[in-house]
């Protein structure tokens, strides 16, 4: 974990309230692993008091770059927007447990909701693997980011939009459960807002399918010592509390133990 100044060498808006931020951070993209995230300072001052996590999606290991998709939602995102090339923007990381991958794994799927597709796209390029699915949902068009670089990496992406105004009109989980049809996925990994990732946890116990889901939570340090961050973690009626930090984000997907569902034991 390294704790960075770094220079911003690239700050673009993408869409109404999305931005793509890279900083010179070298020691972070050397260690940086597809699942991890960076505490981010994101004001010139103290004030917010927090940082705040943001994933990272993608590194450049030769410029020593590592790049963050992010939207603005608050006071914390907002500052960072105002942020301009040529500025420095302290980081912590990279923090959390990254997404793990076994070489028997022949056929994959990346499941995207929102900005979840920002540690996916990390994911994907990092995977040496030729059948690979990637299944990316949002609102609108409009927020349908990064497809042309997807579609370099990935054999097919499929798209869904809320509103039907790009790809199917539906959620992204309606249109992975959809493909089970006719694609079997040794393991299937995925980001985005908590009940996308709940239906999908469901789906996925209720066909047998291996999964790794990136879970977002509240945070304070970041690093495992002040506990706001926990969830449940565990098997049927039995869990215990972990760090989304540090023991997270990324967790299986069977053993994400949902509050108000049936579907745990
Ligand atoms: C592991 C992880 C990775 C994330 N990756 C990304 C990413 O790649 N891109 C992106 O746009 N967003 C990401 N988020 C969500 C992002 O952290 C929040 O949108 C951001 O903290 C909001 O801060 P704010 O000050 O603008 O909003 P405010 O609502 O003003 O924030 C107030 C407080 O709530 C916390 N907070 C608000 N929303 C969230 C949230 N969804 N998750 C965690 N804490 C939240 C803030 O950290 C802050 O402490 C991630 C969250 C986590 C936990
Ligand atoms: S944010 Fe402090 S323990 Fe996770």
């Amino acid at each position: 974990m390294h704790l960075y100044d770094g220079r911003i060498i690239d700050h673009k808006r993408l869409n109404a309230d999305c931005y793509r931020l890279t900083v010179a951070a070298p020691p972070i993209a050397q260690a940086a692993r597809p699942g991890q995230f960076l505490h981010v300072r994101c004001g010139a001052t103290y004030d917010p008091l927090l940082r705040r996590p943001i994933s990272i999606n993608t590194v450049n290991r030769k410029n020593g770059s590592v790049t963050m998709l992010y939207r603005v939602i608050g006071r914390g995102t907002a500052l960072l927007a105002q942020k301009k090339v040529g500025e420095q923007v302290n980081v912590l990381g990279p923090l959390g447990q990254p997404f793990t991958f076994d070489p028997s794994y022949r056929k994959v799927a990346l499941v995207a909701g929102g900005l979840g597709l920002a540690p996916l796209y990390f994911l994907l390029q990092e995977l040496n693997i030729d059948d690979l699915v990637f299944f990316q949902g949002a609102r609108s068009a409009s927020e349908i980011l990064l497809t042309h670089n997807i579609k370099q990496l990935a054999k097919e992406l499929y798209l869904a939009t809320d509103d039907g105004s790009a790809g199917f009109k539906g959620t992204v989980v309606e249109l992975f459960v959809n493909q089970l049809a006719f694609q079997n996925f040794d393991i299937v990994y995925a980001a985005g807002p908590q009940p996308m990732l709940r239906a999908l946890c469901l789906e996925l116990k209720r066909n047998h399918i291996k999964g790794q889901v990136s879970l977002e939570e509240r945070m304070g340090c970041g690093v495992g010592a002040c506990l706001c961050c926990n969830v449940k973690i565990g098997r049927g009626n039995s869990w215990v509390y972990k760090r989304v930090c540090a023991d997270g984000p990324v967790f299986d997907a069977e053993e994400v133990y949902w509050d108000d569902s049936a579907n745990n034991g």
